[in-house]
């Protein structure tokens, strides 16, 4: 099938290009014994936030959706030892098993973690530096309080990333009322107008199928 087809283009760029990890193994594990999604980025995609975070020299990362920890350890490990993640995850159900497990395993130090609402978690935010780089992968209805509230808590020059914003190629069928469908057209309807950021989405096949991450600079 495409997915086979697809999942065997990551699997071969990845045995090239990416050393099989144990902290990573072992997150993608966590998250399939303890039921949830198997919806974490790809290890190549991974890989990309890990090389984008040092590509930019960033410090502070903020994540949004902690989901089993995944994506959270590529952005952690780009970081330097004074460096800092702050993931805000929904579900302790999600958070809990990914993370705290997972820090006593890896010593992943430099991860902080908040629960509950994202929308409430970020907006209380007021950090003492902005952050470097944000990733927005949670909940998709809610892409465009967690991209606003992003832009606050960004520093100006920083990077915004959005994850699934291609959704197989159906983002464009307004007659498909989707929920997570709709909560990428009102990021895109919110940044044609912006000032505030330049933009651009970027598609991706892979082993999740066709996808793609929305990038932003903060002007
Ligand atoms: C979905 C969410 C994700 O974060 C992802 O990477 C893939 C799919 C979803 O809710 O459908
Ligand atoms: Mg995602």
């Amino acid at each position: 099938s495409q997915q086979e087809l697809w999942a065997r283009s990551d699997q071969y760029h990845n045995s090239f290009l990416i050393q099989p990890d144990e902290a990573l193994e072992f997150a993608r594990k966590n998250s399939d014994e303890n039921g949830l999604p198997a919806i974490a980025v790809s290890t190549a995609q991974g890989k990309f936030l890990n090389l984008l975070a040092r590509s930019i020299g960033a410090k502070r990362v903020l994540e949004v959706g902690t989901l089993g920890g995944f994506s959270t350890i590529w952005l952690a490990r780009a970081l330097p030892a004074d460096g800092e993640v702050l993931t805000c995850e929904l579900s302790e159900k999600h958070a809990e098993p990914g993370l705290s497990r997972l820090r006593a395993k890896t010593s992943l130090m430099r991860v902080c973690r908040t629960l509950g609402p994202a929308a409430d978690t970020l907006k209380k935010l007021q950090p003492a530096h902005p952050y470097d780089l944000v990733f927005i992968d949670a909940d998709k209805p809610n892409n465009l309080t967690y991209f606003i509230e992003a832009k606050r808590l960004v520093k100006k020059g920083g990077v915004i990333i959005v994850d699934n914003v291609a959704r197989k190629g159906l983002v464009p069928d307004e007659s498909n009322q989707d929920h997570n469908l709709e909560g990428v057209r009102k990021l895109l309807r919110y940044l044609k107008d912006d000032k505030e950021v330049d933009a651009t989405s970027i598609g991706t096949v892979g082993e999740k199928g066709y996808d793609g991450f929305l990038y932003a600079i903060r002007l």
